[in-house]
């Protein structure tokens, strides 16, 4: 019979007994998985593990400052964390294609980790948020790649780094209570899925500074209001996109020309299926209200009201 106590007491031996007095890197994301890794490894080494935070510049509004505040200041962990924000928009200047943004985001991610890792010395060993689910996930070869999903933990197996897996005998929800057991925050714990590629997959098109900030904006305020209508827990993902067209508006006696901010917001058991989520009307108002009027020029809010399939969660 699994018990939580007994699962963070027996794993945080184990690591003790591998690690001795060893060190310990972990790649935080600041998603539900690694932050959990991080804690219980934390909670075993103390300051033998070292955290790093990369920021590809394609986070959510206040994000970053949030895993530092967790981390870095709240646990009192070794951490370090990497602006990479110039490097990651620089590669991806001008690119459209969905998958290729995939591409130069998962690979950016690994030499900018192999670069900064090479620069700690005595690192033995890496500590990875794989669950159970990630395991069986790979092991069929039946599995279709609609998408490419990089995770962001998944780094090149040529790095000579023994790996700690604590969570691969968990499910998603007993990690939860892992986390919640070892002091996490509810907003890491019940953290939504965030794409390993952030925003770079919700701006639709070449990314481009305006475009994240308006992504950015719209996405903050969405977030806001799900919250205080109490919606947060029962939605599985809720976000904005940003299409890549302009329509005709009006404001004031003005005619405008300007971008439409698309809101998903799903209900979903794992993510392979999904149905949209049935936002109040008068919910959706207030968000499209704010939205047009708070974020610099957008005029014009939609609701995507298509299930997964045909449609998928994301729009990239
Ligand atoms: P889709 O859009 O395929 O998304 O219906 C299903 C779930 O996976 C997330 N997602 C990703 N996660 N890297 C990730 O780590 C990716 O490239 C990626 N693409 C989609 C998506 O947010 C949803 O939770």
């Amino acid at each position: 019979n699994w018990s939580m106590e007994n699962f963070i007491d027996m794993e945080v031996e184990k690591i003790r007994e591998s690690v001795g007095n060893r060190k310990v890197l972990c790649a935080l994301s600041g998603g539900v998985d690694s932050s959990v890794v991080a804690a219980l490894v934390h909670k075993a080494i103390g300051d033998q593990l070292i955290c790093m935070f990369i920021d590809h510049g394609l986070l959510r509004k206040d994000e970053a400052e949030g895993v530092v505040k967790t981390f870095g200041e709240g646990f009192d962990m070794n951490f370090v964390k990497i602006d990479a924000q110039d490097r990651f928009l620089s590669k991806l200047a001008g690119v459209t294609d969905p998958e290729q943004k995939r591409k130069i985001i998962g690979n950016e991610f690994i030499y900018v980790f192999e670069e900064e890792a090479s620069k700690l010395v005595d690192v033995d060993f890496l500590a990875q948020g794989t669950l159970y689910t990630d395991i069986i996930e790979s092991g069929t070869d039946t599995a279709q790649t609609i998408k490419s999903h990089h995770n962001v933990g998944g780094l090149p197996e040529d790095m000579k780094f023994e790996l700690i897996e604590p969570l691969n005998t968990l499910f998603k929800d007993e990690v939860r209570i892992v986390g919640a057991e070892l002091g996490l925050p509810d907003e890491v714990v019940w953290r939504q899925p965030f794409p390993g590629p952030g925003l770079g997959i919700r701006v639709l098109g070449a990314i481009t500074d305006e475009k994240l900030e308006i992504v950015r904006e719209s996405d903050a305020i969405l977030r806001d209001e799900i919250k205080k209508a109490g919606l947060d827990r029962e939605i599985w993902q809720y976000f904005t996109a940003l299409p890549d067209m302009k329509s005709v508006g009006v404001m004031g006696d003005e005619r405008t020309y300007d971008y439409t901010v698309g809101i998903r917001a799903v209900t979903s058991i794992d993510g392979m299926t999904s149905d949209w989520a049935r936002i109040p009307y008068d919910v959706l108002e207030i968000i499209s209200t704010r939205i047009v009027n708070e974020v610099k020029s957008v005029n014009r809010v939609v609701y995507d009201i298509t299930s997964k399939p045909p449609s998928t969660i994301e729009w990239e």
